[in-house]
């Protein structure tokens, strides 16, 4: 194999002359060649249209697109499209969904939803100066950015504040200017880019021909313009609640009672302990994220912000609560989401418009408290099961069928692995033993 050669011109090539290189590379070209082939769509101007959203597309990718349904999430039911890999994920969702569905729901809000950016810029002058030169300069701001905005006024967004940050403290001469947005019902990275890019290329216009500046101060060096993922204050909060004698149906032989407190205590354990809060999270995220793909969203944005906002204090920890009192349990998870449902991929992958179709085509606020929903049910299933059957009894028997597929088991086989292990602790070696003694018994 010729892995170490440098490919140049790459992009340049056809998909077939692209497929050709990786064949010379592997050493086996017809069999690359007819297994990417048998991965696209005989529609050709969807598979256009899919090799289009990336660069040296050679093949497409496919994960299960699922559905978790049965969410009562403000007295409204969705079904919830899912793209996800691992078994499990769905049918946890779906089955808190189903839990909480008979126990008032999900309860969603949007607390706020502002987004931000910033161009960050080297310049040499004396602060206050640049403090008086405000007011100007922001005026000079909103003009040049107007035609950009125009749009987005009208759908209820636009830029809502500039501020100038001194960071000259941390590293010499160094300032920010710091733009909040509304993006309305787009994720907006777009739009904000191009306005702080444009507002930075007037910056440096504005300190050039500003009458009465030194030539020092006729100097602004932008380093960069770009939006922050971290959108503390894209917020949504969303929670399920319930008397504690509901929770008796929960596990066999645990009271409603001693199930709410040892949940507490696990939900507790995840605040105070960062090896347990990442894994408690990364739970929350399984539901996040499979919502977000299924519904066009950057989901690497989602989790990059979700993480700093769990770390918001100083120390990273979970991102949901617990509550005991009064007879009543209480779970309740805030997080920042940013999402869109008009733009980007949303209006341009197929799958994601049918999953935006599927939850009544929502404005991106009703996306943040469904999205909340599906992570709030996916880590309620989880501590849910930790604290009774623990995690693997279900996890296992979801992981059965990948486990036959990966032996090769025929429908025969499968149907005679289901029935044998549906009581059963599933393990790798045990399956394989299984079908073996199957094969063996045929032979
Ligand atoms: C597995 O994908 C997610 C869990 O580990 C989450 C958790 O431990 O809370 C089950």
């Amino acid at each position: 194999m010729k892995r170490k050669a440098i490919i140049s011109g790459f992009s340049k090539l056809s998909r077939e002359e692209k497929m050709e290189k990786m064949g010379e590379l592997t050493g086996s070209a017809e069999r690359i060649k007819s297994q990417l082939d048998s991965f696209r769509l005989q529609n050709k101007e969807q598979q256009d249209l899919l090799d289009e959203i990336s660069e040296n597309t050679l093949s497409n990718f496919y994960l299960p697109f699922g559905v978790a349904p049965n969410f009562l999430i403000n007295n409204q039911l969705y079904h919830i499209p899912m793209v996800i890999e691992e078994s499990s994920v769905i049918a946890a969702a779906s089955r808190s969904a189903k839990f909480w569905a008979s126990h008032g729901g999900f309860t969603a809000r949007v607390v706020s939803v502002v987004k931000s950016g910033q161009v960050h810029f080297i310049w040499k002058g004396d602060s206050n100066k640049l403090n008086d030169l405000l007011p100007e300069l922001k005026f000079d701001l909103y003009r040049a950015t107007n035609e950009l905005t125009g749009n987005m006024r009208q759908r209820g967004g636009g830029i809502q504040s500039i501020q100038l940050v001194n960071l000259s403290g941390e590293m010499e001469n160094y300032y920010q200017l710091h733009v909040t947005f509304d993006t309305a019902d787009s994720m907006g990275a777009n739009f904000i880019n191009s306005c702080l890019e444009k507002m930075a290329h007037q910056m440096k216009r504005f300190f050039k021909h500003y009458e009465g500046l030194s030539d020092v101060e006729r100097e602004c060096e932008v380093i960069m313009s770009i939006l922050s993922n971290y959108t503390p204050d894209c917020l949504v909060e969303c929670s399920v609640e319930c008397s504690l004698d509901e929770l008796d149906e929960i596990h066999p032989g645990l009271s409603g009672k001693e199930f709410a407190h040892k949940f507490q205590k696990a939900s507790r354990i995840a605040e105070l302990d960062v090896y347990r809060a990442t894994t408690h999270n990364k739970g929350i995220f399984n539901g996040i994220d499979a919502v977000a793909l299924a519904t066009g969203n950057d989901f690497r944005a989602i989790e990059a912000n979700g993480h700093v906002y769990a770390s918001k204090t100083g120390k990273y920890k979970s991102l949901t609560q617990a509550s005991v009192s009064h007879n009543r349990f209480r779970y309740q998870l805030t997080m920042p989401l940013s999402l869109g449902t008009v733009g980007g991929l949303t209006s341009l992958h197929p799958l994601a418009k049918f999953g935006l179709e599927l939850l009544g085509k929502p404005s991106a606020k009703e996306l943040m408290m469904i999205t909340a929903a599906a992570g709030l049910a996916n880590n309620f299933g989880a501590l849910r099961s930790l604290v009774t059957t623990g995690i693997q009894q279900g996890h296992m028997k979801m992981h059965l069928s990948n486990l036959l597929n990966a032996l090769k088991a025929d429908y025969e086989e499968k149907k005679q692995a289901l029935e044998y292990f549906a009581h059963k602790t599933v393990s790798y070696s045990e399956v394989e033993a299984f079908i073996k003694s199957l094969r063996t018994k045929l032979q």
